[in-house]
């Protein structure tokens, strides 16, 4: 989704910004655009349709310098994609980015047209900069303006703002989008995010909701919603960041993929006894919390959402207490009845999803006891806003894809059955056996991956192929969900999952040879109901392809595929089986020819609604 990056220094900073906009490409976008301004006062704009290296192109055919500047990546909300809908937006002496949605762009843009501004763009963002413009008339600063101009805002906005007649400054105001000051020495720096200013500073200011900052070479003044100064914590990052490298991967997701075993040992590092998860796991009072919890609300979206649903079948099996996962977008909308001492669960790769967060404030209000985020990023919304986090420390995630994020955030939710089953009848044996398959997970992964070459040879079978279902049962019928969600945002083929038990209510009448069925299959308590429903499909002369155990005892022929996947606990099984289905949704999608990291409309970080 759309990225900010700002800088005000005595240094040309074009390419500071040009620079971060490539390292915010991983969000999704679909134009990108920077202004500066030189010490003489010119504004140099340049935009371009299509890719930072459009913009990267321009800027090196027709070199522009200035030590103040704003630029943007544009993911279209208001106004079809475009160079004239791209960020920056000018008025005059004020030019504009923004992230997020105005909801009353109309009357403004009408009010303020009565009043002689004309309107270049059909973006609801022009509307900051002709505001602003008009309300500096009776402000004594840009700041001034600024703060009268957001009171007149609804919707979600993160902004920057420069006036080229005063080039010291820049001021940025924070409401439903995040925004993060980097300080650096002598020169300052604002983005969407923290990954963007890596290369020039490490020292981080994360906005709040309702401030509203002034931003110079030497000084930074944040005021509050109420317009009152304030001081916000400086944070040091210890984030890494290699994203300019995709080593000897292709792309982004397959080199993601292939972390997967380091980066669950990342995530178990310190977290684990011999014998049972340790109660710092989950931050300073997490244990006393945790005795407490007797059901559990998870909200999340998309792959997160996934990860929810496995997590409810080890919470209510092993963890021994009620749990309900609810899409975010749903949850925040309708009345919800909260469970007395429910600890509310959000899981997010970004921290910043619009609709987990709204959830969890919504939540806030609601009487839950508590409340946890499960998430990727230090310093997010989600971490500031939790009352408790555990950081999944998969590593920065570039691809829209999710994948090392998704299997993380898995290895958090049975981290957290452990913690809190401990207090709900999971015996000290139980604890002891889930531990040990823990820590055995990233040998188990890794053994998944040297499936690849198999699996890249079947999905030459899936480049004719137009839709596809995914089956499985129990905590695999998640899994089924995420491989078909894969396939579908990176190869472009339409795939469903199913419960396998729901077969014969509907999906069966889709069988036929044109229709691939991949069927995730462990040896657990459900193997033989799983394999009642591959024969109703092998009886209908449907293709399968199965991911199984070897003890299974699936036979490959004519009609079935059968890739053994290796043995684990039954705990492990939905994080060992996303692997092989992260690599068919890879290796089809490299045959489709599509845009493997950057699919088509989808964005890595939806901070939209
Ligand atoms: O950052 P989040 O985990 O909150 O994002 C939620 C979804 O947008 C995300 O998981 C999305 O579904 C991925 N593109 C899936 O690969």
């Amino acid at each position: 989704m759309c990225g900010i990056v700002g800088a005000v220094a005595q240094r040309d900073v074009v390419d500071i910004l040009v620079e971060g906009l490539r390292r915010l490409e991983y969000r999704g976008y679909d134009s990108a655009g920077v202004a500066v301004v030189n010490s003489s006062g010119e504004l140099t704009r340049l935009r371009r349709l299509g890719k930072v290296k459009e913009l990267a192109d321009a800027v090196a055919a027709a070199p522009v310098t200035g030590g103040t500047g704003i630029a943007h990546t544009r993911w279209a909300t208001h106004g079809e994609p475009s160079e004239r809908n791209a960020h920056p937006h000018v008025s005059s002496n004020i030019t504009v980015v923004h992230n997020g949605i105005i909801e009353n762009h109309a009357p403004l843009r009408e009010a303020l047209q009565a009043k002689g501004y004309v309107f270049t763009s059909d973006t609801d963002t022009e509307v900051i900069a002709h505001l602003v413009e008009e309300e500096l008339k009776s402000a004594a600063s840009l700041l001034a303006a600024v703060q009268k101009s957001v009171k007149q805002l609804h919707g979600a906005y993160g902004t920057v703002l420069m006036d080229k007649t005063d080039a010291s400054r820049v001021v940025v105001a924070r409401s439903g989008s995040p925004l993060v000051i980097g300080l650096g020495i002598g020169e300052n720096f604002i983005a969407s995010d923290q990954l963007a200013l890596l290369p020039v500073t490490r020292r981080f200011i994360f906005l709040e909701e309702g401030d509203v900052a002034e931003i110079t070479r030497h000084s930074v003044r944040i005021f509050d919603s109420n317009g009152n100064a304030i001081e916000r914590e400086v944070h040091e990052s210890n984030v890494s960041y290699d994203a300019g490298d995709k080593g000897q991967y292709r792309h982004f997701m397959l080199k993601e993929i292939y972390e997967q075993p380091n980066a669950i040992n990342n995530t178990l590092e310190g977290r684990l006894s011999s014998d049972s998860v340790l109660d710092e796991t989950f931050g300073n009072g997490a244990a006393e919390l945790f005795k407490k919890v007797k059901h559990v609300q998870i909200v999340a979206c998309g792959t997160s959402y996934h990860s929810g649903m496995v997590a409810r079948y080890w919470l209510e099996s092993l963890g021994g207490i009620s749990c309900n996962v609810e899409i975010a977008s749903e949850f925040r909308y309708r009345k919800s009845f909260v469970q007395p001492n429910s600890l509310l669960v959000s899981i997010s790769q970004s921290g910043e999803t619009a609709d987990t967060l709204a959830a969890l404030r919504l939540a806030k209000e609601a009487g839950y006891v508590g409340s946890l985020t499960i998430c990727n990023v230090a310093g997010s919304s989600l971490v500031r806003e939790s009352d408790l986090a555990f950081m999944t420390r998969a590593g920065a995630e570039i691809g829209v894809a999710s994948t090392k994020a998704f299997t993380t955030q898995l290895v958090g939710l049975a981290m957290l059955t452990l913690a809190i089953g401990k207090y709900n009848g999971l015996t000290a044996a139980q604890q002891r056996e889930l531990t040990e398959a823990l820590k055995s997970l990233p040998g188990k992964l890794e053994q998944a991956l040297t499936l690849a070459p198999q699996i890249e040879a079947l999905a030459e079978e899936f480049a004719d192929k137009h839709h596809a279902l995914f089956l499985g049962r129990g905590d695999q019928y998640p899994i089924a969900m995420e491989g078909a969600l894969k396939l579908k945002e990176i190869s472009y083929i339409h795939a469903e999952a199913y419960a396998a038990g729901e077969l014969k209510h509907g999906p069966l009448a889709l069988i036929d040879a044109q229709m691939p069925i991949i069927v995730v299959a462990p040896n657990n308590d459900l193997l033989e109901k799983l394999k009642s429903n591959v024969e109703e499909v092998r009886a209908r002369g449907g293709i399968l392809y199965v991911f199984a155990d070897a003890d299974a005892k699936f036979q490959s022929d004519a009609t079935m595929r059968v890739i053994n996947v290796p043995h684990v606990a039954d705990i492990l099984a939905p994080i060992v089986y996303t692997l092989p289905l992260q690599l068919l949704s890879y290796y089809v999608a490299i045959i489709k020819g599509t845009d493997v990291d950057q699919p088509r409309n989808l964005a890595k970080s939806v901070t939209v609604e």
